[in-house]
């Protein structure tokens, strides 16, 4: 086990781009106040929001001291509102900011520069550190997304350039459009946990580490289920989650086994659920989690997946206790 500090502050490239980042980050997807028809977004459907002003300030410090300097929004989180939460609280502090667009699915590919000269307006910056393209569209379109995406990094307004849900296939296209302008594609960011294993299996882990891109995992506790502290008869907060496949009907009962096991490997480094079922994507060296965090104790807890290590033996028990979410 490695106890130091030295793997908290530890920064690697993202990709194979010139940014430096932690192994962690944090998903600051619930974060912010929003108006309107946003207070019915998703996120704040499915997980009830975060914690208010002071609460978000105290995660985003707890986290910096952690040595998780990176924070992902987007664009379309509540409306904006995520991204101006992040944008103030994140004044003055040495913070990587990841966001991205669009901001509404009525978007032409022609909007990218607009779309991101607003969401530095709300971030209250004159660059981002990652920007990248939530939702693949038709495969005609991602070409000339990435040489608009080639202009930011040109202009000096993004730093590093990445995409969201895209396949393997839409991913090798981005890669070689930018590839073309001597650009690397930094990262994909897919959904990926012990719970969601799929980019085991289609491709999408193979051609990261084939390209060198950086695979970024969101819910990468399952929305919390891999805490430990949700049960049959401790259901979540928020009305989309309930639905969710491991929170509704046997979900919590079929992952029970998998908790019991993340509590046994826990208990032998002092770290709870949640932080060995990060570790255990920390440790592949391909994989940057950004799970959510709506206080300062979730952030501090997240944070402390980057000072332990899993065994190999241990790191291929949890690959056998959730071979059934591969597929
Ligand atoms: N690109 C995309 O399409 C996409 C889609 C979804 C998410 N994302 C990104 O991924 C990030 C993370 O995903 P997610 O928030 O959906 O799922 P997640 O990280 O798997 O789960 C986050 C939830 O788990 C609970 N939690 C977090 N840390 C905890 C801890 N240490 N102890 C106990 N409970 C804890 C909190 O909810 P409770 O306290 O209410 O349980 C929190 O809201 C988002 O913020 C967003 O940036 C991207």
């Amino acid at each position: 086990m490695n106890g130091s500090g030295d793997c908290m502050t530890m920064l690697t490239p993202l990709g194979r781009s010139t940014l430096m980042v932690p192994r962690l980050g944090v998903g600051a997807m619930t974060w912010g106040e929003p108006t309107g028809l946003a207070r019915w977004h998703p996120a704040k459907l499915a997980y009830g929001g975060a914690h208010g002003f002071d609460e978000e300030k105290r995660a985003l410090e707890a986290s910096i001291a952690g040595g998780v300097t990176l924070f992902d929004t987007a664009a379309m989180y509540s409306g904006g509102a995520a991204e101006r939460r992040l944008g103030e609280l994140a004044q003055e502090k040495a913070v990587l900011i990841a966001t991205k667009f669009p901001g509404s699915f009525f978007f032409r590919t022609a909007d990218l520069p607009k779309e991101l000269d607003a969401s530095l307006a709300r971030l209250q910056r004159t660059s981002v550190e990652l920007y990248q393209h939530h939702f693949p569209t038709n495969a005609k379109a991602i070409p000339r997304l990435m040489e608009l995406m080639a202009d930011a990094v040109a202009a000096g307004k993004v730093r590093a350039v990445g995409v969201s849900n895209y396949s393997a296939q839409q991913m090798r296209l981005a890669h070689a459009v930018l590839a073309d302008r001597g650009i690397a594609l930094a990262s994909n960011q897919v959904e990926y946990s012990l719970l969601h294993r799929q980019p085991e299996i289609n491709g999408v882990l193979e051609s990261c580490r084939e390209l060198g891109v950086t695979l970024i995992a969101y819910q990468p506790l399952a929305g919390g289920a891999l805490t430990g502290k949700y049960a049959a008869g401790a259901r979540p907060a928020g009305v989309f989650r309930r639905f969710m496949k491991n929170f509704r009907g046997s979900g919590l009962e079929a992952i029970a086994p998998v908790v019991a096991l993340l509590r046994e490997i826990g208990a032998r480094y002092g770290k709870s659920p949640a932080q060995v079922a990060l570790r255990w994507l920390i440790e592949n060296e391909h994989i940057l989690p950004i799970p959510g965090a709506k206080n300062s104790r979730q952030a501090a807890d997240n944070a402390g997946a980057l000072i332990f290590h899993l065994t190999p033996a241990e790191i291929e028990a949890l690959d056998r206790a959730t071979l059934a979410w591969r597929g």
